[in-house]
């Protein structure tokens, strides 16, 4: 690993190496694999696998891969593959059909002429909400999203261009998600990406649609004749996308990388939870510039396979971020701050500094035993979702 030095100024990251001798969580299979409806939706099309070679000149490693989110189904982020499943499935529930009676977008929206008028709602700190807001536009259903008082007013804009009432709530992300599961009832359903007690179906709906992402990996990886990845770096806000990693890459027979989950310092409900040994809700505002992650609650079904399935559990102040964003422009890549996290997770583990004194951060650099033969694949799950931060970060 490089020795370039740590970011002036900044807090240390934070990290946890699992227990070695975990339970491995099991892992039913999927009944109903979202690829074909995904390949349904107009504009379907696998997202690219980018080799980033200064990333991976700085990390010290023979190869970083990227898998760029920065374009999915005409957005700006990986969630509209969990979004657009996860409505589907609600809907086809709603209709009273089945998959197979339904099996396409395009029939989906025929059958909805006689379901009409009805509203999807959901909470969110940018791009699920957005995401729940252009499927509904696609579909002729009312969307009504609830954020956090926080959210900068590009993202607000963003989503209310796909045609949604927008309500600010006052409170985090926790308190968005709380309002938004008011609205559930006959002629609204909630497509949440968190789960809590008795709301579990559609977060795990959620979960599977992710799993398309990790399918295209494969593929690439295989068409390309490419070795399959050491370590797999996935950013965290309440783990859904975790979780889909896990399914995948701990599935019986899987090719098992060893898998890193990244949150912000200032949103690290897993890392956090994972020292409690029981899910915990952070008490302080969740602050980080990587919006999409800014969480302070882990969703309860994605627990079981996150707290069991990751390795090692990095927190990420936000000075690393920027770096990793400039480091990925040259690389070609445009990734948002989320986008970014988990090369900026990974440079702030080499910030040499910061571990003379950490045991954990040094267990944690051991255990990644990122060298030149090491092959890292990093989920930029964004891009530049608040073009202005963006142009400031990079410059143009
Ligand atoms: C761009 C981006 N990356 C990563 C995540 C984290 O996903 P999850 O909340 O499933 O952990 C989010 C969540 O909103 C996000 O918007």
């Amino acid at each position: 690993m490089s020795t370039a030095p740590e970011v002036a100024g900044a807090e240390a990251a934070l990290a946890l190496v699992a227990p070695e001798n975990r339970d491995p969580p099991p892992i039913p299979e999927m009944p109903h694999p979202p690829r074909g409806f995904h390949a349904s939706m107009a504009g379907y099309r696998a997202t690219p696998l980018r080799d980033a070679p200064r990333a991976a000149r700085r990390l010290g490693v023979g190869e970083v891969l990227v898998k760029d989110e920065s374009e999915r189904l005409g957005l700006p982020s990986f969630k509209v593959l969990g979004a657009s499943w996860a409505v589907y499935r609600a809907l086809v529930e709603h209709l009273g059909a089945t998959l197979q009676e339904i099996p396409s977008f395009e029939r989906l929206r025929e059958e909805l002429a006689r379901a009409r008028p009805l509203a999807l709602a959901a909470s969110t700190d940018g791009n699920h909400g957005r995401a729940v807001a252009h499927m509904a536009a696609l579909l002729g259903l009312e969307a009504r999203i609830y954020v956090p008082a926080d959210m900068v007013a590009a993202r607000i804009a963003a989503i209310e261009r796909e045609g949604a009432s927008v309500t600010v709530v006052d409170g985090g992300y926790d308190a968005a998600v709380a309002r938004s599961a008011e609205d559930a009832g006959p002629s609204c359903l909630v497509i949440s990406d968190t789960s809590w007690p008795g709301y579990e179906r559609v977060p795990a709906w959620v979960i599977e649609g992710y799993s398309t992402i990790f399918a295209e990996i494969d593929e690439a990886l295989a068409r390309a004749g490419r070795a399959e990845p050491d370590i797999v770096v996935v950013p965290i806000g309440v783990g859904a996308l975790a979780a889909a990693a896990v399914r995948h890459y701990r599935s019986p027979g899987a090719h098992r990388p060893l898998l890193v989950g990244v949150e912000p310092t200032s949103a690290a409900c897993v890392l956090e939870s994972m020292a409690a040994g029981h899910i915990i809700t952070l008490k302080h505002p969740q602050t980080s510039i990587m919006a999409g992650l800014n969480c302070a609650t882990p969703s309860l079904i994605a627990w079981p396979l996150v707290s069991r399935g990751i390795d090692v559990y990095v927190a990420v102040p936000d000075a690393y971020v920027a770096e990793a964003t400039r480091l990925l422009s040259a690389d070609g890549i445009v990734a948002g701050e989320c986008g970014a996290a988990g090369l900026a997770a990974l440079t702030a583990l080499a910030a040499d500094g910061h571990l003379a004194d950490d045991p954990h951060l040094a267990r944690a650099r051991e255990a990644l035993a990122l060298g030149a033969d090491a092959r890292v694949l990093l989920l930029s799950t964004e891009g530049a979702t608040d073009p202005e931060a963006y142009r400031r970060t990079v410059g143009s």
